[in-house]
């Protein structure tokens, strides 16, 4: 199968031999954790942006983009930010918002471009029943999504109870960690879901870096998974494989939690179609994810404008927006020489976490476009991995099962206080610190999180201290 993954979304000047041997050397995992690696502090490469102190950090232009692409990068951004209203409106420029919806605006759940955190409007859950022949389909009635707003004088689908219930984890050294499992109490306004109904809740990842991760060779991700474990290091690692909207073809799936959307801009339409109720060029239906059941929602009324090609968001906002999403810098490491870190990285690698967490990629060399041909430092193989019970969803998701998810990318970790004004990790936010999402790490990572676990306090700092740099 793996041979027929294609790369439609970008043009690509095939490496030379001599190129493919200089690549195998610069992406060799590091030996000496005495100093730092060369090109380690611009994990972005050539679009790595400084590290700025404020709010800002993640919503910077990467560093390649061209000037003359700057003011469209800008208008990708009001798009990003826009704050969509109910039609019909005096702004039609900005009307088209649900029928459902899950919020306003692509930014109110991506904060300042960075993370969304659970318990906020950000976190989303995707619902889905058998479809009776081993696969799933949309709830017949609820769709792919539940959405818990809705235009006034329309009840909301669900509204959400989030609680957590806590878990002591013992750790060497006569520490605690107190983890917390979160119980989801759902209030659905059309009737139940149903027993058969699988939910899977979601917070919204980090945007820097996008379009460098969508520029990484397909044939280099796959060379990296591993499904029957034939190396036997209990690390499988499998790639998701989706059937393209956009290009009708098989590819590589990149984005989302479970992989499941291959390129930025088909993440992006499905956004607007899921998450915000408005149409695009490649998901042209107005009423997003209302099903047919539900007739109201079908009917109300729309943004679809003969000045925006008949859509609520034309061809030419998705241009900019897509061009803006992915084009957000990755900042520069800080402290990538102290002794604390380098410690850090060692047990990193000590650990195992490396065979997940890849740390480079060289990108594909571009005919054109940002971010070709560069060493990047995503700390991601972009592949599924079994994360165990504590971790599951147990809803599948494409080739993607109820235990595996895509390996998050760990640049930018650090900052994510930072530009958020709060911590949250994983794929329901669940975890209020770093070394609370690696203690959540099971199935196919249970190892690496046991040796976590059996690190003495000052070392398991020193992992931290390593993460948080990045
Ligand atoms: C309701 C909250 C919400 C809104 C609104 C939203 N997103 Fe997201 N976004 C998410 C979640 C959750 C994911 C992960 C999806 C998954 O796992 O399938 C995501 C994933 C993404 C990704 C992939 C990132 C990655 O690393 O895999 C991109 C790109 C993205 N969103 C762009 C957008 C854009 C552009 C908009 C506005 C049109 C938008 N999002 C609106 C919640 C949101
Ligand atoms: C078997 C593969 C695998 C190994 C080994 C592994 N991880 Fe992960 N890691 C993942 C996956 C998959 C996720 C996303 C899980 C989720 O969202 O529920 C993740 C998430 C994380 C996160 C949260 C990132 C975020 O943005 O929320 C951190 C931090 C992390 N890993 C650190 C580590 C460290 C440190 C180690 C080594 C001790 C390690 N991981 C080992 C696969 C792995």
């Amino acid at each position: 199968m793996a041979g027929d993954l294609t790369e439609p979304h970008i043009s690509v000047v095939p490496r030379t031999e001599a190129e493919r041997a200089r690549i195998a050397v610069a992406v060799q995992l590091p030996t000496d954790f005495s100093k730092a690696e060369r090109f380690e502090a611009k994990p972005g490469g050539a679009a790595t942006v400084p590290r700025h102190l404020d709010t800002t950090v993640f919503s910077q232009p990467a560093a390649d983009v061209p000037e003359a692409e700057l003011l469209d990068f800008e208008l990708g951004r009001a798009i990003f930010e826009k704050l969509w209203v109910a039609s019909p409106s005096s702004t039609k420029a900005s009307d088209g918002l649900g029928p459902y919806y899950h919020a306003r605006s692509c930014g109110s759940c991506h904060v300042n471009d960075g993370r969304g955190f659970a318990g906020m409007d950000a976190l989303l859950i995707r619902v889905s029943v058998p479809d009776g022949d081993g696969g799933t389909r949309p709830h017949p009635e609820y769709g792919g999504q539940l959405q818990h707003k809705a235009l006034s004088g329309m009840e909301a689908e669900f509204q959400l109870n989030l609680s957590y219930d806590d878990v002591a984890l013992d750790l060497a050294g006569g520490e605690q960690a107190n983890l917390r499992r979160p119980v989801y109490g759902l209030e659905m306004a059309q009737g139940a879901l149903g027993e058969a109904a699988m939910i899977s809740p979601r917070v919204a990842p980090t945007m820097i870096g996008l379009g460098l991760l969508e520029a990484i060779p397909t044939e280099d991700i796959l060379a990296l998974s591993d499904p029957d474990d034939l190396d036997g290091d209990g690390i499988s690692g499998r790639a998701q494989v989706v059937q393209s909207a956009e290009y009708g073809v098989s590819m590589l799936g990149r984005f989302g939690h479970k992989a499941m959307m291959p390129t930025v801009s088909e993440q992006t339409a499905a956004a607007f179609s899921a998450d915000l109720g408005l149409s695009t060029p490649l998901f042209p239906w107005h009423w997003g994810d209302c099903t047919e059941a539900q007739e109201v929602c079908r009917a109300a009324p729309h943004g679809d404008d003969p000045e925006r090609e008949g859509l609520e968001v034309d061809s030419r906002a998705m241009a900019v927006l897509n061009l803006y999403s992915r084009n957000l810098g990755v900042p520069a490491r800080v402290n990538v020489e102290d002794p604390q870190v380098l410690r850090g990285k060692s047990l990193f690698h000590e650990a195992g976490c490396a065979a997940c967490h890849v740390p480079k990629h060289v990108t594909h060399r571009r005919e054109a476009g940002t971010g070709s041909f560069q060493l990047i430092w995503p700390y991601t193989d972009l592949l599924l991995h079994d994360m165990g019970d504590g971790l599951a969803d147990g809803r599948p998701d494409g080739l993607a099962n109820g235990r595996e998810w895509r390996t998050a990318p760990l640049w930018g970790l650090g900052l994510v206080a930072q530009a958020g004004g709060q911590q949250g990790y994983l794929h329901d936010g669940r975890a209020r610190t770093v070394l609370e999402a690696v203690l959540w790490h099971g199935g196919e990572a249970e190892a690496a999180k046991e040796k976590v676990v059996a690190l003495t306090p000052e070392d398991r700092a020193a992992l931290v201290a390593f993460l948080e740099s990045l």
